[in-house]
Parts: structure tokens; sequence; C-alpha cells
């Protein structure tokens, strides 16, 4: 536009030329050449009087509709805006909703347009769902279902371990899991900690820290090459993740048909240093260092130990049950940074103006938030819900245990900061691990672009510390004394003083928002954590009391798809809730499903043009925000074109992809 306004004058200046040549050629009167002045001087005033209005214009555009207050030229309207909304907002208990929402310690919206912001996006997200599940009926019943009578007329189609391989392979492409070819792999499975589930993998420091010596792993020495464990844990080498304390913690029970294990997995990295190299630094191990399964170990119904070397049948089993458990804790753990951001999003309705750079970043971040909390509550934990109908853990130990409990230990140090997090668990250096490489570029890319878009407002060194609104946003998220508005960890105002920190403050929330909440869901869903018959969603027979005694298919029919039982077990079995009338053949294809459908629903939700690589959160503003947000897409498209040229020289292990930023959307959605 400032290149706009020298342009207009120019051909205002060529069409008055234009005129005057035009005029001189068609007449000699006085009278005519006197008019002729006369409108020349009038289109000339008309012109300075366009280029004056057009220079304030441009001035105000220059300036923008958004400022800090201290910074706005009518608080006055500023603060009457306000006041429209700041007092009708509230932070409010989930059991003022719901009684059985008791044990939630974090805030859902009050207040008048708190309240009718969650009717709002109740109503929009049910809508979506409905269509969602719809398309994804659609894409997924009729290719499985025909698939599977060309197994068997009868529908029996799933009594094999790679049964899977031939439904899935029915599906279109584009709509086929990352997983599902590599179902067996060892690989895979350690790769999972490293990619597409990520949030609980830890260094093991000491060796007495693994519940388990080397003896009891099964054909340790040909695992590990023969290093001792104690060498592989005093080098770095050795990580866990455990889910016992879960189970210790009382925050576990099984849903219905569905049996309970919290296991310990153990994960090395297979490969050595490279010569002379220190071994705390992980990233100076040979590139073709791989992390790699050791063992897991059972922890409820029996306490032995499953290595790789054991029969293929229990390992199978071992991973197949710890994937299980996997998949709920992380989407559980994921549920919280919706309630977070939902606090957050509150805090923001309270304290900031409409004319305040960090309220439209934050309501566009949290869009459909508050419905979509409300919705996963209603469909997911609620008595028959999907958590008891398809899942491993119940609905109603979900909502009354382990959610609380990730809301109760909730740290924003630790769900915002990536490299704080990794450090903390010893993770930094694991080689090969993309969840860190891709997270961290795209957190890079955000504060790039939060630093230049602050920085037009906060322009002097006591900027932020004077900016109140900002001073009672934080205050609002940080007051002890206010327990389900208190973040823990979220930054004070003694915290964010300056440009660099508040620049932070945003980045955190538009990485938590738009990169952290799909790492450990979305896309993850389907690709990864319903994959069959690696990630069953329900273990359906109490585990064997030792090793050696199952078959491959018995683990298939008799843990996994329930192809196994007798038509009167299944019937005692109960399991078939889901609401697939439209299918006339056996029941564990209904079951395998609706767990593919609950998985599934996520991709048309997700195609919306809301993405990460459209962000403009300032489209009230100049051009410098312009340019700004274009770089930013122009970095989030070259992350882009690595991730899927990496991804695409990858044939030995799923594809990871879930933090492609094309794919990314720019709200915690859904
Ligand atoms: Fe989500």
């Amino acid at each position: 536009m400032r290149v706009l306004f020298p342009l207009l004058a120019a051909l205002v200046a060529v069409a008055t030329a234009r005129d005057d040549l035009a005029t001189a050629s068609t007449t000699s009167t006085t009278k005519t050449r006197r008019t002729t002045k006369d409108t020349k001087r009038s289109l000339r005033r008309k012109a300075q009087d366009e280029n004056n209005a057009n220079r304030e214009l441009f001035a105000l555009d220059k300036k923008g509709f958004l400022s800090i207050p201290q910074d706005d030229p009518n608080p006055v309207g500023r603060a009457r805006r306000l006041s429209y909304r700041a007092p009708f907002w509230e932070f409010t208990s989930y059991d003022s909703y719901n009684p059985e929402l008791v044990n939630l310690t974090m805030a859902a919206p009050g207040g008048i347009l708190g309240q009718a912001a969650l009717g709002e996006q109740s109503a929009t997200i049910a809508g979506q769902l409905d269509v969602s599940v719809a398309t994804s009926l659609g894409v997924l019943v009729p290719p499985l279902q025909a698939a599977c009578l060309t197994i068997s007329e009868t529908g029996e189609c799933l009594e094999h371990l790679d049964s899977y391989l031939h439904l899935y392979s029915a599906l279109a492409p584009e709509y086929q899991p990352a997983a599902f070819q590599f179902y067996d792999s060892d690989y895979a499975f350690a790769r999972e900690r490293i990619t597409s589930s990520p949030a609980f993998i830890t260094r093991v420091n000491r060796v007495g820290d693994i519940p388990f010596t080397q003896a009891n792993v099964t054909g340790y020495n040909a695992i590990t090459g023969g290093v001792p464990l104690a060498d592989l844990v005093a080098q770095g080498r050795v990580f866990i993740v455990d889910f016992y304390p879960f189970y210790q913690d009382g925050v576990l029970e099984a849903a219905p048909h569905s049996v309970l294990e919290a296991p310990t997995a153990v994960f090395f990295l297979d490969g050595p240093p490279k010569k002379g190299s220190s071994i705390d630094n992980l990233s100076k191990f040979a590139a073709t260092t791989r992390l790699m399964p050791l063992a897991i170990k059972y922890n409820v119904q029996h306490s032995y130990v499953v290595s790789p070397k054991d029969p293929h049948a229990d390992w199978f089993l071992a991973k197949a049950v710890f994937n299980c458990l996997d998949s709920d804790v992380n989407s559980i753990l994921h549920f919280a940074l919706h309630s977070a951001i939902a606090n957050v999003a509150i805090a923001a309705q309270k304290n900031l103006a409409s004319e305040h750079p960090l309220f439209r970043p934050i309501e566009l971040a949290a869009a459909e938030n508050f419905g979509i909390i409300f919705a996963g509550l209603e469909l997911l934990v609620s008595p028959g819900g999907s958590f008891d109908t398809d899942l491993s853990l119940s609905g109603s130990s979900v909502k009354n245990s382990l959610f609380p409990y990730f809301m109760q230990r909730f740290d924003w140090r630790v769900a915002a900061n990536l490299s704080g997090d990794l450090a903390a668990r010893g993770v930094t250096d694991i080689p090969g691990f993309l969840y860190r490489d891709d997270a961290a570029a795209i957190y890079n890319a955000l504060y790039a672009y939060s630093e230049i878009y602050l920085a037009a407002f906060y322009k002097k060194p006591d900027s932020v510390m004077k900016d109140a609104e900002l001073q009672g946003f934080l205050a609002a998220l940080t007051n002890t004394s206010d327990s389900i508005a208190f973040l823990k960890g979220f930054p004070t105002t003694a915290d964010v003083t300056n440009i660099k920190e508040v620049s932070a403050l945003l980045t955190q929330i538009l990485w938590v928002t738009g990169v952290k909440h799909h790492a450990l869901n979305s896309y993850r869903s389907f690709n990864f954590d319903s994959v069959f018959p690696s990630h069953p969603r329900k273990i359906l027979a109490p585990l064997p009391p030792r090793k050696g005694t199952l078959s491959d298919d018995e683990v298939q029919q008799d843990y996994i798809s329930g192809a196994g039982f007798t038509a009167a077990e299944a019937t005692s079995q109960d399991r078939y809730t889901p609401d697939l009338t439209t299918l006339e053949i056996a029941n564990p294809l209904a079951l395998f499903l609706s767990t593919q459908i609950l998985a599934f629903v996520f991709y048309p939700l997700l195609q919306k043009p809301s993405r990460l690589t459209n962000i403009y959160l300032s489209d009230t503003e100049g051009l410098l925000m312009a340019v700004a947000a274009v770089a930013l897409r122009q970095e989030l498209r070259a992350i882009s074109a690595r991730i899927v040229k990496r991804e695409a020289a990858n044939i030995d292990s799923p594809r990871y992809l879930l933090l492609d930023p094309a794919t990314l959307p720019l709200n915690l959605y859904v």
C-alpha cells in the first residue's frame, strides 16, 4: 500500500496531462482555456484532497487496529468495549454443568458469555461429528466388509495376525493407516516412542530403576550384543516407558470386557558410540544406531518379563498389551491440553481487549475448544461411551481418575516447553527422534513469527511491564488462590517482562494448540493407535500365566479380535454395543470396524481451512504483519518439504507425517 499511493498520484497526473493535450488540440477560445484551467485546478484540488485522505488512511492502516492498552488512541472506547465482555466470563467448575464431573480440577467456561460460547460450540461440534461419522462409515465399512467377505463368505476373516493386512489393503491408498504393514516390526514398535508416542519415554539413569535384571531377559546377549545391562545404562543407552506407576496410583481401571495390564517397556540404543566420543552425548552415536526394544514386564496380572527372543506369540502379545494401554493413556494426556487451553481462553476473554495483539491469536488457537471438551466428555467417557465400548479403560475411571490425575499434574513448563520437557526426561539426544526434530523446527518458526508480530506493539523497554491487560491475563492464570483458574507453571508477571518473553509465551500457546496437540492426537489415532493387530483397543482375555503356551492364532483370536470366542462366549461378552446394524457378518468385525470409525472421524474433521500454514493473526494490520505471515508460511512449507522428502525415503517403518505443517490445523482441533 505504501507503493500504491505514488502509483495513484502518478495515474492522476498522467490523466490530467492527457486531458491537457486533448483540450489543446480541440479548442482555441479563451473561455474554453479558462474552463480547462478551472477543470485542471479542480482536478488537482481533488487529487490533493484524495492524496491527503489517502495519507491519513494509510497512516491509520500502518498503525492498525491492534494495540497494547497504553498505546490505544481511544482508551475510553477500549475500556467500554471490554466492559461489554470481560465481566460476563468466569472460570467455573466442570461440575457446575454436570455433577459427575466433580473430580475435574481445571476450569469450564462460566458467566453468561462463557455459557453461551459453550452452547454454541457444542452445537457446532455435534454437527461436525455427525457429518464426520457418516463420512467415516462410507469410507471404511464398504471396502472392509467386502474384503472380509472375500476372505470368508461367513465373515470369519479375523483369524490370523496377518488378516488385517488384507482388510487395510482394501482401503484406498490415501485412507490406509501408516503403521499397518509394520505390525510385526520391533523397530517400528520402538520407533513409536520417538515418533507418534513420544510423551513418556525417559532415560534410565540407574540400573536399579529397571524392574528386572538381564537374567530375566530371554536371549539378552543376542539382543544387546553382550553388553551388560549396567554398562548400557552407564552409557545412557537405556530408556523406559513405565505404566505401572499409574496402576499403583489407582487411576487405571479396565473397561467392560477388557483386561487390565500396566506393563513396563524397556528400550535401548542398538549401536556403538562413535570412536572416542563421549557417552553422555547420544548424538555422537553412529548414524545407524537405532532404538530397539529390550523387554516388556507385566505388573498387574503377572510379573514375568517377555523379550523379543521369547516365543513370537508371547512377544507379540506383550507389545500389543503395551500399545493398547499406551494409546488410551496418551489420549487422556492429550485431553489435558484441551482443558489447560480452556483456562487460557477464559483468562483472555476476561482480561484482553479485542484490540490486544494476543487476543486474536488465543481466540483462533482455542477455537471450538470448549465444545470439543464437552463433546469428548459426553461421547467418550459417559456410561456406554467410546471408552466403555471400544477402548481399554472404563469411561468412569477416565472421568473420575485418569483425566483428573493429568489435570492435577499438568505443568505448562512440561506441556509447552519442548526442550525443557525432553531434557528433564534425558531424551534430548536420542538419534532419530523425529518428534523432537519436527516439533522443534516448527517451534522455532513460530517464535520467529511471534517476535516480528509482537515487535510492532512492544516497542519500548517497559512496554510489556506497562501492558495492564497482559499483566491481568497472566495474573489470572497464576494466582494460586483460584484453584480452578490456576495453571501450574504458566508464566507469571515476573516471567514475562520483555519482548522475547512475551514472544515465547505466544509461541508456546500456538505450539501447544497447533503442534503438540496433533503430535498426540488427531491423525495419530487412525495411523498408529488403532492399527490392528499390533494396537488392539481392548485386551479380550486374561493373560497367560506363563510363556510358551500360546500360538499366534490364539493370540489373535482370543486376545485381539475375539474371533476365537464361541457363539455363547461372544454373547456373554456382550461387547457389541457399536451400532453397526447394517453389518450382517460376524461380530468381531463389528468390534474392529467400530474402533476404526472412532479413529477415522478425525480425517473429515481436519479438512478445514484453518491451517497453521494459513496463519495470519493480524488481518487488521499492515504490510509488515503480512510479510511476517508470508515468511512463516514459507518456512512452514520448507519444513513440510523436508519432512515429506525424509519420509518418502523411509521404507522400513511407518511414515511419520503427523507434524507435517501442511496438515496441521491452527487450533487444537479436534
Ligand atoms: Fe484433541
